[in-house]
């Protein structure tokens, strides 16, 4: 069936489905839910509700209502773990400014939490995936390296300073980052997760007729990350991300690690927005005046083959 009001659905690759109520309004619905990637129960329902709720705020979004997913084994568990779960995901919903509003729980072996968000946009103020033209500037506003380092800390070798780190961003909320996007204009935004930053680089140029320069020196990771890599500390699903894009991306010599980095699926990761150039430095400034420090210019659009790549630099 189809539905003109139906501005964003299933056909496109997009963060969240959109449905217009009227001229000045349209409904974002979006769900994620996954297995813990952190001991600590409260971290892992902070992240798991970021992770949720940052959909919305790429979409160009503000999170009105939530509602908890849960599966859990209380009789293997016991309650408290859960009730810490529930807590972290609360807090983060509030400083969202949006309202919990119930749930489901199920019981299941292995836990899982995450929530249905649903939020509200201006149908004109809406950000896309696509419609990237020549010239933008690629801006990402949190640091990579959050699959490598959940990889690790299963394998019991991450160092207490990166987890440390990278909690922190996974539970930092890309509310900031999408008030300034709009606030500089911005048309096409992603949040970086599971296809890694190449991965939603190429979903973003895709079909559009325009390459993707990337300046490696300047994507930002987590300081140490790149030394997991280097150990071969990195999940499986970076390697499936690099196959996938075998045929997108053109270089010439690029560390293998990196390469890895670049293809790590993130949880919780920053937005990833296309900002025209005499707005980028803008964009920056008010970026790390939210407090987001690893904010950083990597690459823009441009037409030098126009086959939809991805040129490393
Ligand atoms: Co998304
Ligand atoms: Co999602």
């Amino acid at each position: 069936m189809r539905d003109d009001n139906l501005l964003v659905g299933t056909e496109y690759p997009d963060d969240a489905a959109v449905y217009r109520i009227n001229e000045d309004l349209a409904l974002i619905q979006t769900v994620d839910f996954f297995p813990p990637v952190v001991d600590d129960p409260y971290h892992y329902g902070e992240i798991a509700a970021v992770n949720a709720l940052s959909d919305v705020y790429a979409m160009g979004g503000r999170p009105l209502t939530a509602m908890n997913i849960v599966c859990f084994p209380c009789h293997k568990l016991g309650t408290d773990i859960l009730v810490e779960i529930l807590k972290g995901g609360a807090k983060k919903v509030a400083e969202a400014g949006a309202l919990l509003v119930g749930g489901h729980t199920i019981n299941d072996d292995e836990p899982k939490y995450g929530l249905a968000v649903t939020g509200i946009v201006e149908p004109g103020e809406l950000f896309i995936k696509g419609g990237v033209e020549p010239g933008d500037q690629l801006i990402l506003t949190k640091p990579l390296g959050s699959g490598i380092i959940t990889t690790a800390l299963k394998g019991e070798i991450a160092p207490a300073y990166l987890l440390e780190e990278m909690t922190h961003w996974m539970t930092t909320l890309n509310k900031g980052a999408a008030e300034v996007a709009r606030k500089v204009g911005v048309k096409t935004c992603t949040d970086i997760t599971g296809f890694g930053l190449l991965g939603h680089i190429e979903e973003m140029i895709r079909g559009s007729g325009v390459d993707a320069v990337i300046n490696v020196q300047a994507v930002p990771c987590v300081e140490g990350v790149l030394e997991l890599a280097k150990e071969g500390i990195v999940p499986g699903g970076a390697r499936a991300n690099r196959e996938f894009l075998r045929d997108k991306l053109v270089f010439a010599e690029i560390d293998e690690a990196m390469l890895d980095v670049l293809c790590d699926p993130q949880t919780s990761g920053g937005l990833l927005m296309a900002v025209k150039k005499e707005r980028a430095s803008e964009a920056i400034h008010l970026l790390k005046n939210k407090r987001l420090s690893y904010a950083s210019v990597i690459g823009e659009i441009t037409v030098e083959k126009g086959k939809g790549q991805i040129l490393l630099r």
